[in-house]
């Protein structure tokens, strides 16, 4: 089961990838997602991966994120035990493209 999800998690981000790269939208925050977040949350922000599905990630491609802050965003990736593999992986400074990225597939403002 563990080893399903790796697995799941790694192709997914290689996915994910690709699919950023090949989107040619603006920001890093595209990146960044794909990279990091992309393996639980789905490249939509639907959570519809593997992993998210077996972690219960959650949906960030809905309306209730739209307005997310990167100060926000910075306390749910720093403190959250379901994000310990990625808080290394983040810094400070990618809040704020991470937060507009999220902004963008909830719907709301780019940022
Ligand atoms: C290993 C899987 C995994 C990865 C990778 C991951 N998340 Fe999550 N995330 C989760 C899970 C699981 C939850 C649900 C936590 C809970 O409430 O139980 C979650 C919840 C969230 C939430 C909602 C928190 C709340 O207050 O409800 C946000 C926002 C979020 N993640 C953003 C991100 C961002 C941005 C990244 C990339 C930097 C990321 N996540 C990477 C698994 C992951």
């Amino acid at each position: 089961m563990e080893r399903a999800v790796l697995v799941g998690v790694s192709s997914l981000v290689l996915a994910a990838s690709g699919l950023a790269l090949a989107s040619g939208e603006a920001g890093d925050g595209v990146g960044l997602f794909a990279a990091n977040c992309a393996g639980c949350h789905g490249a939509t922000g639907a959570a519809d991966t593997a992993a998210g599905k077996a972690l219960k990630a959650t949906a960030l491609n809905d309306a209730k994120w739209s307005g997310l802050d990167a100060e926000t965003l910075k306390g749910v990736i720093r403190g959250h035990p379901k994000h310990k593999a990625v808080t290394g992986k983040v810094s400070d400074a990618d809040f704020e493209a991470l937060a507009a990225h999220i902004r963008h597939l909830a719907g709301g403002a780019a940022g």
